[in-house]
Protein backbone atom coordinates (compact mmCIF):
# COMPACT_ATOMS: atom_id res chain seq x y z
CA UNK A 1 0.00 0.00 0.00
CA UNK A 2 1.32 3.62 -0.83
CA UNK A 3 1.53 6.25 2.16
CA UNK A 4 -1.99 7.94 0.59
CA UNK A 5 -3.56 4.34 1.18
CA UNK A 6 -2.04 3.93 4.53
CA UNK A 7 -3.53 7.38 5.40
CA UNK A 8 -7.06 6.55 3.71
CA UNK A 9 -6.53 3.18 6.13
CA UNK A 10 -5.48 5.28 8.87
CA UNK A 11 -8.02 7.59 8.94
CA UNK A 12 -10.55 5.21 8.65
CA UNK A 13 -10.20 3.39 12.23
CA UNK A 14 -9.55 7.00 13.52
CA UNK A 15 -13.08 8.06 12.74
CA UNK A 16 -14.58 3.90 13.61
CA UNK A 17 -12.57 4.48 16.80
CA UNK A 18 -13.99 8.34 16.98
CA UNK A 19 -17.49 7.03 16.91
CA UNK A 20 -17.09 4.21 18.97
CA UNK A 21 -15.90 6.57 21.57
CA UNK A 22 -18.97 8.83 20.91
CA UNK A 23 -21.25 5.95 21.44
CA UNK A 24 -20.23 4.85 24.49
CA UNK A 25 -19.75 7.93 26.08
CA UNK A 26 -23.63 8.73 24.78
CA UNK A 27 -25.01 5.16 26.41
CA UNK A 28 -23.26 5.94 29.67
CA UNK A 29 -25.15 9.97 29.65
CA UNK A 30 -28.12 7.95 28.97
CA UNK A 31 -27.65 5.46 31.93
CA UNK A 32 -26.79 8.20 33.97
CA UNK A 33 -29.74 10.48 32.98
CA UNK A 34 -32.06 7.34 33.32
CA UNK A 35 -30.60 6.90 37.00
CA UNK A 36 -30.92 10.54 38.00
CA UNK A 37 -34.53 10.31 36.86
CA UNK A 38 -35.05 7.33 38.87
CA UNK A 39 -33.69 8.94 41.93
CA UNK A 40 -35.96 11.49 41.78
CA UNK A 41 -38.43 11.52 45.06
CA UNK A 42 -41.59 10.45 43.93
CA UNK A 43 -44.72 13.37 44.13
CA UNK A 44 -45.85 13.47 48.17
CA UNK A 45 -43.32 11.10 49.12
CA UNK A 46 -41.62 11.89 52.47
CA UNK A 47 -38.76 14.42 52.97
CA UNK A 48 -35.52 13.29 53.82
CA UNK A 49 -31.62 13.86 53.69
CA UNK A 50 -29.84 14.69 50.59
CA UNK A 51 -28.25 12.32 48.71
CA UNK A 52 -24.85 12.13 46.55
CA UNK A 53 -26.33 11.90 42.68
CA UNK A 54 -25.76 7.82 41.58
CA UNK A 55 -25.54 6.15 44.76
CA UNK A 56 -28.13 8.22 47.19
CA UNK A 57 -27.61 7.78 50.66
CA UNK A 58 -25.64 4.58 50.38
CA UNK A 59 -22.67 5.96 51.12
CA UNK A 60 -24.31 7.10 54.78
CA UNK A 61 -25.23 3.65 55.36
CA UNK A 62 -22.18 2.26 55.02
CA UNK A 63 -20.08 4.73 57.49
CA UNK A 64 -22.07 3.69 60.25
CA UNK A 65 -24.85 1.95 62.36
CA UNK A 66 -27.91 1.97 59.90
CA UNK A 67 -30.22 2.07 62.75
CA UNK A 68 -28.42 4.77 64.36
CA UNK A 69 -28.31 6.39 61.13
CA UNK A 70 -31.81 6.34 60.52
CA UNK A 71 -32.55 7.30 63.79
CA UNK A 72 -30.66 10.23 63.92
CA UNK A 73 -32.01 11.31 60.54
CA UNK A 74 -35.41 10.53 62.08
CA UNK A 75 -34.98 13.47 64.71
CA UNK A 76 -34.30 15.89 61.86
CA UNK A 77 -36.98 14.67 58.97
CA UNK A 78 -39.90 13.29 61.17
CA UNK A 79 -40.61 9.81 62.65
CA UNK A 80 -41.32 8.87 58.55
CA UNK A 81 -38.82 10.08 56.12
CA UNK A 82 -37.03 8.83 53.05
CA UNK A 83 -34.19 7.47 51.56
CA UNK A 84 -32.61 6.63 48.20
CA UNK A 85 -30.55 3.68 47.76
CA UNK A 86 -29.34 4.87 44.64
CA UNK A 87 -32.81 4.65 42.27
CA UNK A 88 -34.43 2.79 44.66
CA UNK A 89 -36.88 4.85 47.10
CA UNK A 90 -37.19 3.62 50.20
CA UNK A 91 -38.79 4.90 53.52
CA UNK A 92 -37.97 4.62 56.64
CA UNK A 93 -40.71 3.89 59.91
CA UNK A 94 -39.76 5.18 63.53
CA UNK A 95 -41.17 5.34 66.52
CA UNK A 96 -43.96 2.73 67.70
CA UNK A 97 -46.41 4.52 66.56
CA UNK A 98 -45.65 4.92 63.45
CA UNK A 99 -45.09 1.38 62.74
CA UNK A 100 -47.76 0.34 64.31
CA UNK A 101 -49.85 2.60 62.05
CA UNK A 102 -48.58 1.05 58.86
CA UNK A 103 -47.52 -2.75 60.17
CA UNK A 104 -51.03 -3.02 61.72
CA UNK A 105 -53.72 -0.44 60.80
CA UNK A 106 -52.25 -1.19 57.07
CA UNK A 107 -51.66 -4.47 57.76
CA UNK A 108 -52.21 -5.50 53.96
CA UNK A 109 -50.67 -3.27 52.33
CA UNK A 110 -47.09 -3.48 54.25
CA UNK A 111 -47.24 -7.02 53.96
CA UNK A 112 -45.13 -7.47 50.58
CA UNK A 113 -41.19 -7.63 50.26
CA UNK A 114 -39.18 -5.52 47.72
CA UNK A 115 -38.11 -7.27 45.22
CA UNK A 116 -34.63 -6.45 45.18
CA UNK A 117 -31.86 -7.90 43.00
CA UNK A 118 -29.98 -9.66 45.99
CA UNK A 119 -32.95 -11.13 47.05
CA UNK A 120 -34.08 -11.75 43.68
CA UNK A 121 -30.69 -13.70 42.68
CA UNK A 122 -30.34 -15.61 46.34
CA UNK A 123 -34.01 -16.84 46.62
CA UNK A 124 -36.09 -15.39 43.68
CA UNK A 125 -38.63 -14.27 45.78
CA UNK A 126 -39.99 -17.82 46.77
CA UNK A 127 -39.15 -19.75 49.94
CA UNK A 128 -40.81 -17.98 52.99
CA UNK A 129 -39.23 -15.38 54.45
CA UNK A 130 -37.92 -13.11 51.16
CA UNK A 131 -41.22 -14.03 49.51
CA UNK A 132 -43.13 -11.58 47.78
CA UNK A 133 -47.10 -11.37 49.97
CA UNK A 134 -49.39 -13.74 48.25
CA UNK A 135 -50.19 -17.36 47.64
CA UNK A 136 -46.58 -18.52 47.82
CA UNK A 137 -45.99 -16.70 51.21
CA UNK A 138 -49.30 -18.04 52.35
CA UNK A 139 -49.10 -21.33 51.69
CA UNK A 140 -45.20 -21.86 52.96
CA UNK A 141 -45.91 -19.77 56.24
CA UNK A 142 -49.26 -21.63 57.09
CA UNK A 143 -46.92 -24.86 56.52
CA UNK A 144 -44.31 -23.72 58.84
CA UNK A 145 -46.40 -22.54 61.17
CA UNK A 146 -48.16 -25.88 61.23
CA UNK A 147 -44.69 -28.07 61.06
CA UNK A 148 -43.43 -25.88 64.43
CA UNK A 149 -46.34 -26.92 66.15
CA UNK A 150 -46.70 -30.48 65.57
CA UNK A 151 -42.94 -31.52 65.44
CA UNK A 152 -42.04 -28.61 67.83
CA UNK A 153 -43.85 -26.81 70.82
CA UNK A 154 -47.04 -27.86 70.29
CA UNK A 155 -45.97 -31.27 71.69
CA UNK A 156 -45.65 -32.48 75.49
CA UNK A 157 -42.39 -33.69 74.83
CA UNK A 158 -40.69 -30.72 73.20
CA UNK A 159 -39.87 -28.94 76.12
CA UNK A 160 -37.84 -32.14 77.46
CA UNK A 161 -36.14 -32.54 74.30
CA UNK A 162 -34.44 -28.71 74.80
CA UNK A 163 -33.88 -29.76 78.28
CA UNK A 164 -31.76 -32.52 76.98
CA UNK A 165 -29.97 -30.10 74.35
CA UNK A 166 -29.25 -27.91 77.73
CA UNK A 167 -27.28 -30.63 79.69
CA UNK A 168 -25.24 -31.31 76.68
CA UNK A 169 -24.71 -27.40 76.46
CA UNK A 170 -23.87 -27.32 79.74
CA UNK A 171 -21.52 -30.42 79.67
CA UNK A 172 -19.60 -28.82 77.16
CA UNK A 173 -19.31 -25.62 78.81
CA UNK A 174 -17.83 -27.84 81.86
CA UNK A 175 -15.19 -29.37 79.85
CA UNK A 176 -13.47 -25.29 79.93
CA UNK A 177 -13.07 -26.03 84.18
CA UNK A 178 -13.58 -22.21 84.21
CA UNK A 179 -10.95 -20.94 81.74
CA UNK A 180 -11.81 -18.36 79.30
CA UNK A 181 -13.62 -19.48 76.01
CA UNK A 182 -15.69 -18.09 73.49
CA UNK A 183 -18.82 -19.59 74.04
CA UNK A 184 -20.42 -18.44 70.57
CA UNK A 185 -20.22 -21.85 69.09
CA UNK A 186 -21.64 -23.75 72.23
CA UNK A 187 -24.52 -21.28 71.72
CA UNK A 188 -24.69 -21.77 68.20
CA UNK A 189 -24.98 -25.56 68.02
CA UNK A 190 -27.29 -25.80 70.89
CA UNK A 191 -29.92 -23.23 69.46
CA UNK A 192 -29.47 -24.64 65.69
CA UNK A 193 -30.50 -28.30 67.42
CA UNK A 194 -33.81 -27.28 68.52
CA UNK A 195 -34.48 -26.30 65.02
CA UNK A 196 -33.17 -28.90 63.13
CA UNK A 197 -34.97 -31.31 65.51
CA UNK A 198 -37.91 -29.65 63.49
CA UNK A 199 -36.66 -29.37 60.28
CA UNK A 200 -35.04 -32.60 60.30
CA UNK A 201 -36.28 -34.83 62.98
CA UNK A 202 -32.65 -34.44 64.37
CA UNK A 203 -29.80 -33.03 66.34
CA UNK A 204 -26.33 -32.19 64.93
CA UNK A 205 -23.38 -33.35 67.25
CA UNK A 206 -21.07 -30.36 68.58
CA UNK A 207 -18.31 -32.00 66.42
CA UNK A 208 -20.30 -31.89 63.58
CA UNK A 209 -17.99 -29.21 61.38
CA UNK A 210 -18.90 -29.24 57.90
CA UNK A 211 -22.81 -28.55 59.07
CA UNK A 212 -21.13 -25.50 61.52
CA UNK A 213 -19.19 -24.65 58.06
CA UNK A 214 -23.03 -24.19 57.06
CA UNK A 215 -24.29 -22.55 59.90
CA UNK A 216 -20.79 -19.92 59.46
CA UNK A 217 -21.01 -18.55 56.00
CA UNK A 218 -24.51 -18.28 56.29
CA UNK A 219 -24.07 -15.61 59.30
CA UNK A 220 -21.22 -14.14 57.23
CA UNK A 221 -23.83 -13.68 54.33
CA UNK A 222 -25.89 -11.63 56.88
CA UNK A 223 -23.00 -9.93 57.77
CA UNK A 224 -22.82 -9.34 54.08
CA UNK A 225 -26.33 -8.61 53.13
CA UNK A 226 -25.76 -5.03 55.36
CA UNK A 227 -22.73 -3.96 53.46
CA UNK A 228 -22.24 -1.45 50.98
CA UNK A 229 -21.78 -3.69 48.07
CA UNK A 230 -24.95 -4.96 49.01
CA UNK A 231 -26.84 -2.13 48.24
CA UNK A 232 -24.60 -0.86 45.65
CA UNK A 233 -25.37 -4.47 43.95
CA UNK A 234 -29.13 -3.72 44.62
CA UNK A 235 -28.43 -0.25 42.76
CA UNK A 236 -26.19 -1.38 40.16
CA UNK A 237 -26.83 -5.08 39.52
CA UNK A 238 -24.56 -5.18 36.59
CA UNK A 239 -22.06 -4.91 39.22
CA UNK A 240 -22.50 -8.54 39.54
CA UNK A 241 -20.32 -9.31 36.30
CA UNK A 242 -17.42 -7.78 38.14
CA UNK A 243 -14.80 -10.97 39.49
CA UNK A 244 -14.73 -9.34 43.06
CA UNK A 245 -16.26 -7.62 45.69
CA UNK A 246 -18.29 -8.70 48.63
CA UNK A 247 -21.42 -9.52 46.12
CA UNK A 248 -19.30 -12.02 44.71
CA UNK A 249 -18.26 -13.49 48.64
CA UNK A 250 -22.15 -13.34 49.26
CA UNK A 251 -23.21 -15.41 46.14
CA UNK A 252 -20.21 -17.99 46.95
CA UNK A 253 -21.95 -18.55 50.33
CA UNK A 254 -25.03 -19.04 49.22
CA UNK A 255 -24.59 -21.55 46.54
CA UNK A 256 -22.49 -23.78 48.91
CA UNK A 257 -25.59 -23.61 51.37
CA UNK A 258 -27.62 -24.29 49.24
CA UNK A 259 -26.09 -27.13 47.70
CA UNK A 260 -25.65 -28.57 51.68
CA UNK A 261 -28.99 -27.86 52.33
CA UNK A 262 -30.21 -30.27 49.16
CA UNK A 263 -27.80 -33.20 50.64
CA UNK A 264 -29.28 -33.05 53.74
CA UNK A 265 -32.87 -32.63 52.09
CA UNK A 266 -31.98 -35.85 50.11
CA UNK A 267 -30.56 -37.48 53.36
CA UNK A 268 -33.58 -36.96 55.99
CA UNK A 269 -36.31 -37.75 53.51
CA UNK A 270 -35.06 -41.19 52.69
CA UNK A 271 -37.49 -43.95 53.77
CA UNK A 272 -40.08 -41.22 53.88
CA UNK A 273 -43.64 -42.34 54.26
CA UNK A 274 -46.18 -40.31 52.22
CA UNK A 275 -48.71 -38.95 54.43
CA UNK A 276 -46.81 -39.87 57.60
CA UNK A 277 -44.72 -36.77 58.03
CA UNK A 278 -41.37 -36.79 61.04
CA UNK A 279 -40.14 -33.39 60.22
CA UNK A 280 -41.00 -30.07 58.04
CA UNK A 281 -38.92 -31.57 55.33
CA UNK A 282 -41.71 -34.99 54.86
CA UNK A 283 -44.59 -32.20 55.79
CA UNK A 284 -43.30 -30.05 52.59
CA UNK A 285 -42.58 -33.43 50.61
CA UNK A 286 -46.68 -34.35 51.08
CA UNK A 287 -47.40 -30.98 49.73
CA UNK A 288 -45.45 -30.95 46.48
CA UNK A 289 -46.88 -34.71 45.81
CA UNK A 290 -50.16 -33.36 46.76
CA UNK A 291 -50.12 -29.90 44.80
CA UNK A 292 -48.45 -31.85 41.45
CA UNK A 293 -51.28 -31.13 39.29
CA UNK A 294 -51.80 -27.54 40.62
CA UNK A 295 -49.78 -25.54 37.97
CA UNK A 296 -49.95 -22.64 40.07
CA UNK A 297 -48.69 -24.20 43.62
CA UNK A 298 -45.84 -22.60 44.66
CA UNK A 299 -44.18 -25.95 46.75
CA UNK A 300 -41.04 -27.05 45.07
CA UNK A 301 -38.07 -28.72 45.60
CA UNK A 302 -36.54 -25.12 44.80
CA UNK A 303 -38.93 -23.29 47.53
CA UNK A 304 -38.05 -26.13 49.88
CA UNK A 305 -34.12 -25.35 49.53
CA UNK A 306 -34.86 -21.73 50.24
CA UNK A 307 -37.72 -22.25 53.15
CA UNK A 308 -34.88 -25.21 55.14
CA UNK A 309 -32.39 -22.48 54.57
CA UNK A 310 -34.04 -19.09 56.27
CA UNK A 311 -36.19 -20.84 59.03
CA UNK A 312 -32.62 -22.44 60.08
CA UNK A 313 -30.84 -19.11 59.50
CA UNK A 314 -33.56 -16.60 61.08
CA UNK A 315 -34.03 -19.13 64.13
CA UNK A 316 -30.23 -19.53 64.68
CA UNK A 317 -28.78 -16.16 64.08
CA UNK A 318 -31.21 -14.51 66.18
CA UNK A 319 -31.68 -16.38 69.27
CA UNK A 320 -27.85 -17.42 69.27
CA UNK A 321 -26.90 -13.57 69.24
CA UNK A 322 -30.11 -12.67 72.15
CA UNK A 323 -27.89 -15.41 74.72
CA UNK A 324 -24.56 -14.18 73.79
CA UNK A 325 -25.52 -10.99 74.57
CA UNK A 326 -27.33 -11.91 77.92
CA UNK A 327 -24.22 -13.97 78.57
CA UNK A 328 -21.97 -10.55 78.22
CA UNK A 329 -24.19 -8.46 80.21
CA UNK A 330 -24.79 -11.20 83.23
CA UNK A 331 -20.49 -10.43 83.28
CA UNK A 332 -21.01 -6.94 82.77
CA UNK A 333 -23.49 -6.34 85.76
CA UNK A 334 -22.32 -8.88 88.43
CA UNK A 335 -25.64 -7.79 90.88
CA UNK A 336 -28.08 -8.48 88.08
CA UNK A 337 -26.18 -11.54 87.50
CA UNK A 338 -26.45 -12.02 91.57
CA UNK A 339 -30.64 -11.46 91.20
CA UNK A 340 -31.09 -13.83 88.70
CA UNK A 341 -29.30 -17.00 90.93
CA UNK A 342 -31.19 -15.81 93.79
CA UNK A 343 -34.75 -16.34 91.90
CA UNK A 344 -33.31 -19.59 90.24
CA UNK A 345 -32.41 -21.03 93.26
CA UNK A 346 -35.35 -20.16 94.96
CA UNK A 347 -37.84 -21.11 92.59
CA UNK A 348 -36.07 -24.05 91.16
CA UNK A 349 -33.14 -24.72 93.60
CA UNK A 350 -30.06 -26.56 92.64
CA UNK A 351 -30.96 -29.78 91.32
CA UNK A 352 -34.33 -29.76 89.04
CA UNK A 353 -34.29 -29.24 85.66
CA UNK A 354 -35.58 -25.48 84.69
CA UNK A 355 -39.29 -26.09 83.06
CA UNK A 356 -41.29 -23.00 81.98
CA UNK A 357 -43.94 -24.30 84.20
CA UNK A 358 -41.48 -21.89 86.75
CA UNK A 359 -41.60 -18.97 84.17
CA UNK A 360 -44.74 -17.39 86.02
CA UNK A 361 -42.80 -17.48 89.07
CA UNK A 362 -39.77 -16.24 87.53
CA UNK A 363 -39.88 -11.92 86.88
CA UNK A 364 -36.68 -10.76 87.59
CA UNK A 365 -35.45 -13.26 85.04
CA UNK A 366 -37.92 -12.56 82.37
CA UNK A 367 -37.47 -8.91 82.95
CA UNK A 368 -33.90 -9.84 82.55
CA UNK A 369 -34.49 -11.43 78.96
CA UNK A 370 -36.53 -8.59 77.71
CA UNK A 371 -34.45 -5.94 78.85
CA UNK A 372 -31.83 -7.84 76.82
CA UNK A 373 -34.11 -8.23 73.89
CA UNK A 374 -35.22 -4.41 74.14
CA UNK A 375 -31.58 -2.74 74.76
CA UNK A 376 -29.14 -5.56 72.41
CA UNK A 377 -32.08 -5.20 69.47
CA UNK A 378 -30.94 -8.37 67.63
CA UNK A 379 -33.06 -7.67 64.50
CA UNK A 380 -32.96 -3.70 64.39
CA UNK A 381 -34.55 -3.06 61.14
CA UNK A 382 -36.69 -6.10 60.97
CA UNK A 383 -36.59 -7.62 57.70
CA UNK A 384 -37.31 -5.22 54.75
CA UNK A 385 -41.19 -4.99 53.94
CA UNK A 386 -42.71 -3.37 50.60
CA UNK A 387 -46.16 -1.64 49.85
CA UNK A 388 -48.35 -4.40 48.21
CA UNK A 389 -50.60 -1.22 46.75
CA UNK A 390 -50.24 3.00 46.50
CA UNK A 391 -51.18 4.06 50.15
CA UNK A 392 -51.18 7.54 52.01
CA UNK A 393 -49.65 7.82 55.88
CA UNK A 394 -49.84 10.41 57.49
CA UNK A 395 -50.44 12.89 54.70
CA UNK A 396 -47.36 11.01 52.23
CA UNK A 397 -47.95 9.13 49.45
CA UNK A 398 -46.81 6.34 49.28
CA UNK A 399 -46.35 4.43 45.83
CA UNK A 400 -46.94 0.56 45.73
CA UNK A 401 -43.46 -1.07 45.47
CA UNK A 402 -41.89 1.18 47.69
CA UNK A 403 -39.08 -0.44 50.44
CA UNK A 404 -40.16 -0.24 53.67
CA UNK A 405 -37.63 -0.10 56.68
CA UNK A 406 -39.21 -0.85 59.76
CA UNK A 407 -36.83 0.73 62.48
CA UNK A 408 -37.60 -1.39 65.21
CA UNK A 409 -34.36 -0.14 67.24
CA UNK A 410 -35.80 3.32 66.99
CA UNK A 411 -38.96 1.67 69.27
CA UNK A 412 -37.23 0.48 72.28
CA UNK A 413 -35.68 3.84 72.65
CA UNK A 414 -38.64 5.41 72.07
CA UNK A 415 -38.68 8.63 74.82
CA UNK A 416 -42.62 8.92 74.66
CA UNK A 417 -42.80 4.89 75.98
CA UNK A 418 -39.52 4.16 77.90
CA UNK A 419 -37.99 6.51 80.48
CA UNK A 420 -34.35 6.21 80.01
CA UNK A 421 -34.13 3.84 77.26
CA UNK A 422 -30.48 4.37 77.06
CA UNK A 423 -30.05 2.94 80.45
CA UNK A 424 -29.96 -0.76 80.79
CA UNK A 425 -32.70 -1.84 83.49
CA UNK A 426 -34.56 -4.46 84.14
CA UNK A 427 -36.89 -3.27 86.97
CA UNK A 428 -38.69 -1.45 83.84
CA UNK A 429 -40.62 -4.71 83.49
CA UNK A 430 -41.71 -5.13 86.79
CA UNK A 431 -44.36 -3.38 88.68
CA UNK A 432 -43.86 -1.88 91.89
CA UNK A 433 -44.87 -5.52 94.08
CA UNK A 434 -42.04 -6.60 91.54
CA UNK A 435 -44.18 -9.24 89.40
CA UNK A 436 -43.36 -8.89 85.69
CA UNK A 437 -45.70 -6.42 83.17
CA UNK A 438 -45.69 -6.34 79.45
CA UNK A 439 -44.41 -3.35 77.78
CA UNK A 440 -46.70 -2.07 74.47
CA UNK A 441 -43.77 -0.63 72.85
CA UNK A 442 -41.50 -3.88 73.00
CA UNK A 443 -41.61 -4.85 69.60
CA UNK A 444 -38.12 -7.50 68.93
CA UNK A 445 -40.20 -9.68 66.65
CA UNK A 446 -41.94 -7.45 64.74
CA UNK A 447 -45.92 -6.39 63.97
CA UNK A 448 -48.47 -7.14 61.60
CA UNK A 449 -48.27 -9.86 58.92
CA UNK A 450 -45.20 -10.64 58.59
CA UNK A 451 -44.36 -10.38 62.30
CA UNK A 452 -41.61 -13.27 63.65
CA UNK A 453 -43.18 -16.38 63.52
CA UNK A 454 -40.60 -18.04 65.65
CA UNK A 455 -41.68 -16.38 68.47
CA UNK A 456 -43.08 -18.78 71.02
CA UNK A 457 -39.99 -20.82 69.79
CA UNK A 458 -37.31 -18.73 70.35
CA UNK A 459 -39.15 -17.66 73.92
CA UNK A 460 -39.13 -20.97 75.08
CA UNK A 461 -35.27 -21.56 73.68
CA UNK A 462 -34.01 -18.57 75.60
CA UNK A 463 -35.87 -18.95 79.17
CA UNK A 464 -34.78 -22.65 79.13
CA UNK A 465 -30.94 -22.10 77.80
CA UNK A 466 -30.63 -19.00 79.97
CA UNK A 467 -32.22 -20.27 83.71
CA UNK A 468 -29.93 -23.87 83.17
CA UNK A 469 -26.84 -21.87 82.10
CA UNK A 470 -27.09 -19.85 85.24
CA UNK A 471 -28.42 -22.42 87.38
CA UNK A 472 -25.28 -23.82 87.45
CA UNK A 473 -22.35 -21.43 86.62
CA UNK A 474 -21.06 -18.33 87.52
CA UNK A 475 -20.22 -15.92 84.68
CA UNK A 476 -17.39 -13.61 84.05
CA UNK A 477 -14.64 -12.17 82.29
CA UNK A 478 -11.38 -13.34 82.27
CA UNK A 479 -9.38 -10.21 84.55
CA UNK A 480 -9.13 -7.29 83.05
CA UNK A 481 -11.13 -7.93 79.62
CA UNK A 482 -14.53 -6.25 79.60
CA UNK A 483 -14.97 -6.76 75.80
CA UNK A 484 -16.51 -4.06 73.35
CA UNK A 485 -20.18 -3.41 74.14
CA UNK A 486 -20.55 -1.86 70.30
CA UNK A 487 -21.80 -4.34 68.06
CA UNK A 488 -20.90 -5.83 64.81
CA UNK A 489 -22.12 -4.52 61.86
CA UNK A 490 -24.43 -6.35 60.41
CA UNK A 491 -28.51 -6.79 59.28
CA UNK A 492 -28.93 -8.80 63.00
CA UNK A 493 -26.53 -7.15 65.65
CA UNK A 494 -24.16 -10.02 67.85
CA UNK A 495 -21.13 -8.63 70.11
CA UNK A 496 -18.21 -8.76 69.20
CA UNK A 497 -16.19 -11.68 70.11
CA UNK A 498 -15.22 -12.27 74.11
CA UNK A 499 -14.08 -14.61 76.19
CA UNK A 500 -15.77 -15.84 79.24
CA UNK A 501 -15.20 -17.74 82.37
CA UNK A 502 -18.07 -19.81 83.62
CA UNK A 503 -17.42 -21.11 86.93
CA UNK A 504 -19.25 -24.07 87.96
CA UNK A 505 -21.50 -22.75 91.69
CA UNK A 506 -22.76 -26.39 92.54
C1 LIG B 1 -35.03 -13.94 69.71
C2 LIG B 1 -35.21 -14.53 68.58
C3 LIG B 1 -35.85 -13.92 67.36
C4 LIG B 1 -36.04 -12.60 67.04
C5 LIG B 1 -35.66 -11.37 67.84
C6 LIG B 1 -36.71 -12.58 65.75
C7 LIG B 1 -37.08 -11.42 65.09
C8 LIG B 1 -37.71 -11.41 63.86
C9 LIG B 1 -38.07 -10.20 63.15
C10 LIG B 1 -37.85 -8.79 63.65
C11 LIG B 1 -38.65 -10.58 61.99
C12 LIG B 1 -39.14 -9.64 60.87
C13 LIG B 1 -40.62 -9.54 60.85
C14 LIG B 1 -41.08 -8.56 59.78
O1 LIG B 1 -40.81 -8.78 58.61
O2 LIG B 1 -41.70 -7.54 60.14
C15 LIG B 1 -38.66 -12.02 61.95
C16 LIG B 1 -39.20 -12.75 60.91
C17 LIG B 1 -39.11 -14.12 60.85
N1 LIG B 1 -38.62 -14.97 61.83
FE1 LIG B 1 -37.84 -14.44 63.60
N2 LIG B 1 -36.88 -13.86 65.32
C18 LIG B 1 -36.39 -14.71 66.29
C19 LIG B 1 -36.41 -16.09 66.26
C20 LIG B 1 -36.91 -16.84 65.25
C21 LIG B 1 -36.97 -18.29 65.24
C22 LIG B 1 -36.54 -19.19 66.39
C23 LIG B 1 -37.49 -18.65 64.02
C24 LIG B 1 -37.77 -20.01 63.47
C25 LIG B 1 -37.07 -21.06 63.70
C26 LIG B 1 -37.79 -17.44 63.28
C27 LIG B 1 -38.32 -17.41 62.01
C28 LIG B 1 -38.71 -16.25 61.36
C29 LIG B 1 -39.30 -16.24 60.01
C30 LIG B 1 -39.56 -17.45 59.13
C31 LIG B 1 -39.57 -14.90 59.71
C32 LIG B 1 -40.19 -14.35 58.43
C33 LIG B 1 -41.70 -14.28 58.58
C34 LIG B 1 -42.41 -13.87 57.30
O3 LIG B 1 -41.81 -13.28 56.40
O4 LIG B 1 -43.62 -14.14 57.22
N3 LIG B 1 -37.42 -16.37 64.05
N4 LIG B 1 -38.09 -12.51 63.10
Amino acid sequence: MGSEGWAAAGGSVTATAALLLLLSALSLLLLVVRQLLKQRRPAGFPPGPAGLPLVGNIHSLAAEQPHVYMRRQSQLHGQIFSLDLGGISAIVLNGYDTIKECLVQQSEVFADRPSLPLFKKLTKMGGLLNSRYGRGWTEHRKLAVTSFRTFGYGQKAFESKISEESVIFLEAIDTYKGKPFDMKYLITNAVSNISNLIIFGERFTYEDTEFQHMIDIFSENIELAASASAFLYNAFPWIGVLPFGKHQQLFKNAAEVYTFLLHLIQRFSQNRTPQSPRHFIDAYLDEVAKNKNDPESTFSMENLIFSVGELMIAGTETTTNVLRWAVLFMALYPNIQGQVHKEIDTVIGPNRTPSLEEKCKMPYTEAVLHEILRFCNVAPLGIFHATSKDTVVRGYSIPQGTTVITNLYSVHFDEKYWNNPEMFCPERFLDSSGQFIKKEAFVPFSLGRRHCLGEQLARMEMFLFFTSLLQRFHLHFPSGLIPDLKPKLGMTLQPHPYLICAERRL
